[in-house]
């Protein structure tokens, strides 16, 4: 499965990489290997490896308030981190569909998901741009961390909008900016892949959500520290030239966001 499209290409290789060495996240530690970013008696239903492969920067779970009975979308699924645990919330009565591009994550993904005994599970592999699922079927949507590595932002709010079933919701955590990144940064294929060169403004991701039908949006910045931008800065190699960079202009720029939005009924 492949695209012309080199943003794909490079977004795909990385993360192949990223899994097969299971290193974890966008930058090693945006989500440490304890992983921080969701209520540790959350974090415990799962097993520590399966909890510790994240490569997300929120917590998405919390955010989208699942019920049992649900249908829920991870879109950028991983290793299945976010899924397993909807699962969980879900219950046998309701069901998880994760989408995500890489081979390798979603075999990974597959993995947890039998270890786990989560028969309400099933990964897909697919483009947030073309989502394999049918139309006004999903109750919830959830993604942490992948909006912004997408080269075609207005298709994959489309495509959300398209396979909520009225009423439903979207739950998120995301990169966005506010101000300007450097310049070297906002060129860097690598940068995009670090999920920092292809997050865009915040009212920029609001407008694009709001273009395609999006109800009640809210954005909630939590503010990166700055020794996760120096980690993603230092995870993007040789390529980009960090001395040119003005560290406190990212620091600045750069946040992670609760972002939820509604289909209306
Ligand atoms: C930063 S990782 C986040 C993974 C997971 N959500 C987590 O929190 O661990 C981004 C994931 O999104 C996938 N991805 C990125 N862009 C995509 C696209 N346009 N379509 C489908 N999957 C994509 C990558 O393959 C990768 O697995």
């Amino acid at each position: 499965m492949s695209t012309s499209n080199p943003i794909h290409e490079t977004v795909r290789e990385h993360y192949a990489e990223r899994i097969k060495s299971s290193a974890s996240c966008c930058a090693d530690n945006c989500c440490s290997p304890e992983n921080n970013l969701y209520p540790i008696d959350l974090l415990t239903t799962v097993p520590t490896d399966i909890a510790s492969t994240s490569y997300g920067c929120g917590d998405p779970i919390t955010l989208a308030s699942l019920k049992p009975g649900q249908t829920v979308l991870d879109l950028g699924s991983g290793a299945g981190l976010d899924c397993l645990l909807a699962a969980q919330k879900v219950g046998e009565t309701g069901r998880v569909i994760g989408v995500d591009m890489t081979p390798e994550m979603i075999e990974r993904a597959q993995v947890n998901a039998k270890r786990v005994n989560a028969t309400n599970v099933e990964f897909r592999q697919g483009y947030l741009e073309e989502l394999p699922v049918d139309s006004n079927t999903v109750d919830v949507i959830i993604s942490n961390c992948v909006i912004n590595l997408s080269p075609d932002k207005a298709k994959v709010f489309t495509e959300a909008f398209r396979v909520l079933a009225p009423g439903g919701k979207l739950a998120v955590s995301d990169i966005v900016t506010d101000g300007p990144l450097p310049e070297p940064i906002k060129i860097s294929l690598s940068a995009w892949a670090g999920c920092v060169a292809g997050a865009v403004e915040a009212d920029d991701y609001i407008g694009m959500m709001q273009s395609v039908g999006f109800t009640d949006i809210s954005v909630k910045p939590v503010f990166f520290d700055k020794e996760t931008v120096d980690a993603a800065l230092a995870d993007m190699g040789d390529e980009l030239d960090l001395s040119s960079i003005s560290r406190d202009d990212v620091y600045k720029a750069v946040f992670s966001a609760k972002i939820t939005a509604y289909k209306p009924a």
